[in-house]
């Protein structure tokens, strides 16, 4: 299988009508191969510019994600009077802290297609003294905010949002909060990083105790500026801290290098290091599984590191055999952003894959486990959608067919590698979505097609 080569990059995943299409046609490449870095963490991006923001002096970070999501996360904080400037190598900012005042924005907040930006700002809102109203795109203005209201309102945050308070837009008028005692419904970063940073600003200690670990790059970061969290096993003490600003270096974003995981793997013809990988245990749920799979030396962590507080390695991939697993329980947290791509993996392994406890994947950017198993179903999968997530059944060579992100950047992206890897041609439509978390990735999937016919 092959695709036409051009000179222009993006032109070998053929563009399929007018130039500003948003479809990408895609066919299984003779090899794969290449080196490349993938975009610096969303979470760790998100982070580094909302706690610098609210920190005291400034900050240089390197290596932040240019996604969509991180941009909203600036342009939010850049309308509360925060500077943000580039400074240095692409990627690179300056973010001048304002301690813990912000102004007040005179027009609303978009947090665009971004969860994260929503949640972890409302948290910072609900301690300052005005009024902001924080909206986004239809997808986000559809996700579930009771949450955050809940918890923030409890700690004396005024909140007013859509159908009875828990849809956006959110009019959050903040003002002095009280510690909280709070049991976190699910394990969720977004929802226990909202409550640690109105935390960071309560009169009294906040107390959080998590179902499960959910990813803890706010519990890294407060901590490496100088706040003050106490962590005993789920439990979560926040003592009223004043952060100090530093400077970070974002790590290569996981979540974005699980495509070309499985793509090397999947495809018979493959040898692909992806380098600067952050490998934050809250997050490698994908490398565990993948290994439990049968993945063995086919996936091999090379030049380990540690980097600005944070566990790194650069990744090399090579095709393999893959089985089915089942995948479940205080896994799920770890890997949740990676089921879509885990189920096209899981289509090219043999015997079933069971995804189960993953009912968290209903509230994302779209219905994750409708999503993924509808345009997974178009490609010929035997794919069947679980109240709480997903049955695969392996070794169905997906074929191809026309296909939709749903507008949500996590399917764009697995389709797309979809293709690399079934029989016929994949068409994704919807394919400039990848941008929310990876602008890059279809010049790198193009930099990785080496056809030789
Ligand atoms: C994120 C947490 C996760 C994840 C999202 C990013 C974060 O969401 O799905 O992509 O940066 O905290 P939840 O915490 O809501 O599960």
């Amino acid at each position: 299988m092959s695709i036409t080569p051009s000179s222009k990059p993006s032109d070998q995943v053929e563009n399929t009508s007018s130039p500003a299409s948003n479809s990408q046609g895609i066919r299984r490449p003779s090899s794969l191969g290449g080196v490349l870095s993938v975009p610096g963490d969303k979470s760790i991006s998100h982070r580094s510019m909302i706690l610098n923001s609210i920190a005291n002096g400034d900050a240089l970070v390197k290596g932040l994600s240019g996604g969509e999501d991180v941009i909203s996360t600036m342009r939010c904080l850049q309308a509360m009077g925060v500077s943000i400037e580039p400074e240095g190598d692409v990627g690179s900012y300056r973010v001048k802290g304002r301690g813990a005042n912000l102004e007040e924005p005179s027009d609303i907040l978009d947090a665009g297609n971004s969860g994260t930006s929503m949640r972890l700002l409302a948290g910072i809102l609900a301690s300052q003294s005005f009024i902001s109203v924080i909206t986004g795109d239809s997808s986000l203005r559809s996700r579930p905010m009771r949450r955050i209201v809940d918890p923030l309102k409890q700690m004396g945050a005024q909140i007013l949002g859509r159908q009875n308070d828990t849809m956006a837009p959110l009019v959050v008028r903040g003002g002095s909060l009280n510690g909280i005692d709070y049991d976190l419904p699910m394990a969720s970063a977004q929802v226990k990083s909202a409550v640690m940073l109105a935390g960071l600003s309560a009169a009294g200690d906040t107390v959080i105790r998590q179902p499960a670990l959910s990813r803890d790059h706010t519990e890294r970061m407060v901590t490496a500026m100088g706040g003050k969290i106490e962590e005993n096993g789920l439990e979560l003490i926040i003592h009223p801290s004043e952060l100090k600003a530093v400077d970070i270096t974002v790590p290569g974003d996981i979540s974005s290098a699980a495509y070309w995981m499985v793509a090397g793997l999947c495809h018979p013809n493959a040898k692909i290091l992806i380098r600067g990988v952050g490998l934050n245990p809250s997050r490698t749920g994908i490398v565990d599984v993948l290994k439990e799979m049968g993945a063995g030396e086919a996936l091999q962590l090379v030049n380990e590191r540690m980097e600005g507080g944070e566990p790194v390695s650069d990744i090399l991939v090579t095709s393999t055999e893959l089985h089915g697993v089942v995948v479940s329980g205080d896994m799920i947290p770890r890997m949740l952003d990676e089921v879509p791509i885990l189920a096209v993996a899981a289509c090219f392994a043999t015997g079933d894959t069971v995804i189960r406890d993953a009912t968290e994947l209903r509230v994302k950017e779209t219905d994750r486990i409708f999503t993924t198993v509808t345009e997974l179903t178009r490609l010929g999968a035997n794919i069947k959608a679980q109240e709480d997530g997903m049955i695969i059944h392996g070794n169905s060579p997906l074929t191809g067919a026309e296909c939709q992100s749903h507008g949500d950047h996590r399917l764009a992206m697995s389709m797309a590698v979809a293709g690399l890897l079934g029989n016929g041609e994949v068409i994704v439509n919807g394919a400039n979505d990848a941008s929310v978390s990876y602008p890059e990735f279809w010049q790198h999937l193009q930099s990785l097609i080496q056809d030789v016919r």
